[in-house]
Formats: C-alpha cells, structure tokens, sequence
C-alpha cells in the first residue's frame, strides 16, 4: 500500500495521571497511560493517525462492533533497558498479524507506516510511563473496531484503529492448574481461531468459567473434532517437554501463530534443546506423565512470556509435573526476557529500537 506519512498530530493532555499510578503494584491492564493514537478508515481509506489525550470512545449504538463483533487486536510491549532506551520486541510480526486477522474479519488493510510510525510516536511521547524494573514493561493494545453504523449483518464501512498502553508489573502465574477440554472449543477448521478476532476470547470465557469452578486456573484447547489433540493452553501457545525434546503443535487455521511461540523454537534450536513441531495427544501427554517422561508442560505468550504447567487434569484425573532445579522453561524465559530489555546480544534482530 503506498502511504505517505506526514507528521503526526499531537494533542497533548493537559495534566498527567503518572503521579497517581503506583507503579509498584500495578495490576495487568488497569492502569492507562496519559495518551493513545487514533486513526480512522472513512470514505474508502486510512486517514493519517492522531494521538490524543487518553479518553473514551463515543459510538452510535447500531455501530458493527456491537452487534456482529467486527474488531480485532494485538498485545505486545515496550521495555526499557538500563540507559533508558526504549524497545520493541518485534513489533512488524504484530503489525503483520493485525492484517492477517483483520482480512479474516472483512476489516480493510491498514499501512505498516501508519502502525509502526504512531506506536513509535505514542511510545515516545508516554515514555516516562514505561517501567524500568526487572520483569515489568508497558503493555501496548493496538485494536481496530467496526465503528461504522447500521443493523444490516454486513462490513462496515467506517473502522477506528486504536492503541492504547497499560504499565505492567512482573507477571507471576504461580502455579498454574489446567484441565484439558473434552467438551467445548476455541476455533474450528475455516474458523477464525488463527486471527486475534474479539469474539474469539468472549467464547472461550464459559469454558473457563466452568473449569474455574473444578478449581482449575485455565483450560487446555483440544481440536473440535475429536477432542484427541492439544492445541492451546488459554490464550497461549503450549509447550511440552517429553524426556529432553520440546514439543509443540503446528499452526494451522485453529491454533494462534504466537510470537512468543516461534521465538522459543528459535531460541530452543539455539540452545541445542531437541524441538519437535508436530501434533500431540492427549494419550501421548497422559502416558509420558503416567512413565514419567512428561517433564515439562508450559504456555507460551506476550503477556507471561512463559507459564509453567503445575498439575493438568483430564477425565476426573489431575496429573502433577515434576519440580525441576533446570527446566527448559526458565532458560527459554530468562533468554528472551534478556533479548527484550537489551541485557544480552540479539542475534535474531528482534529488537527494534523506539
Ligand atoms: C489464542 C492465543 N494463542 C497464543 C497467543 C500468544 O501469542 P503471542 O506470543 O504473540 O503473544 C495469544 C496471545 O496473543 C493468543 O491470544
């Protein structure tokens, strides 16, 4: 798409809330910062982003978004090293991914100038709200919503991109109780599950809800066909390890292409761990925990970058994981921790500096 991107207009809030914010117990997406970016699609095209003092959205109640949930989102963050740099951790691969799911959803196109220029613009101009200790960072949202008005059951013809940042804390999971799903899915074949489409985690709420009630954190997806192969582990990518392999699902039109994901297979390549892209059980993952193999069993994300697996349950059965001293998931977790602050060399280009 040739766009040409002028200078972006500023308006700047008048006062800060940074003051307000306890940046020492800062719980995950709660607390905003002073701006956001803005750009909207009208009359056929993209107009050139803004960025504005944080503020509500005013919509017509017959806008798309509320009744056929056309919108779609991304979740990444901005970290700051020791110099006060400021980075992003492969933001393009997100960029990307908006205008995967976007096309999924009949949302046009958005140009990469525009994403990549107003994050980096926004991202300065709030930079004083990125968090600088171990672990913590600023949550960045970008999302596009269908802001068009009308009942008909069809595209709108008026969308609003948007990104809005939250300072995060470090992520502790703990440890983290999941029940393998037998009944319900998260996406299907010709579905969307491969996009970052709204609905698709107002869907997977019940689920979790009724897993949440059996005293479980989170649910494990299974494929909707029968029930027989991992795919998910909540809005995360999954991660076994089986004896010394690491194992994980491929993509495919059910299973998110997470960037987390793709950079611990990465990095896991680096280490010299044996990793395996293939489909995996439930039978094969019962059994390697019954003889002892299952050693260890992770989800994969933005948000906790890695969550070790404590105990999953399935068929009225919960299955413990072994305690490691090493385990894979936290040299993969430190590595890229380390890639993303700018601790350590960056040899896969990740790192993009704002
Ligand atoms: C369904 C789902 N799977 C996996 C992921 C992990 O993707 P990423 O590592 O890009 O955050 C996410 C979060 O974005 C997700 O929503």
């Amino acid at each position: 798409m040739n766009v040409v991107m002028t200078d972006i207009e500023i308006i700047k809030a008048q006062t800060t809330k940074i003051h307000d914010v306890d940046f020492e117990h800062l719980s995950f997406g709660k607390t905003f910062t002073d701006h956001m970016l803005t750009c909207d699609f009208k009359d056929g095209k993209w107009e050139a982003p803004k960025i504005v003092p944080y503020q509500p959205i005013v919509l017509d109640p017959s806008a798309k978004i509320f009744h056929y949930g056309q919108s779609v989102f991304e979740g990444m963050k901005a970290y700051k090293d020791v110099d006060d740099n400021v980075w992003l951790f492969r933001p393009l691969d997100n960029f990307k991914r908006l205008n995967i799911s976007s096309k999924r959803l009949a949302i046009p196109e958005l140009p990469e100038i525009f994403f990549m220029e107003g994050l980096k613009a926004l991202l300065q101009l709030d930079r004083d709200w990125i968090p600088k200790k171990d672990g913590s960072s600023l949550y960045v949202r970008p999302f596009i919503l269908a802001s068009g008005n009308g009942f008909h059951a069809s595209p709108a013809d008026e969308y609003k991109f948007v990104i809005a940042c939250s300072p995060s804390g470090a992520y502790f999971s703990g440890k983290v109780k999941v029940l393998i799903e037998e009944k319900y899915s998260r996406a299907a074949n010709g579905g969307v599950g491969y996009a970052k489409a709204g609905g698709n985690y107002a869907g997977q709420f019940y689920p979790t809800q009724l897993a949440v009630d059996k005293g479980y954190d989170q649910v494990i997806w299974t494929d909707d066909n029968t029930h027989e192969y991992i795919e998910e582990a909540g809005a995360m990518n999954i991660f076994f390890r089986i004896n010394d392999t690491l194992i994980t699902g491929p993509t495919s039109d059910r299973i998110l292409d997470g960037i987390t994901r793709k950079s611990i297979i990465d990095i896991a390549n680096d280490e010299g761990f044996p990793v395996e892209v293939r489909k995996i059980t439930v039978k094969e993952v019962v059994e390697a925990s019954k003889n002892g193999s299952l050693l260890e069993m992770f989800g994969a994300g933005t948000a906790a970058v890695i969550s070790p697996i404590a105990t999953f349950g399935y068929k009225d059965t919960d299955y413990d994981l072994p305690e490691l001293d090493h385990s894979y998931g936290s040299v993969l977790k430190k590595r890229i921790m380390d890639i993303q602050t700018n601790k350590i060399e960056d040899k896969f280009g990740w790192r993009v500096k704002v």
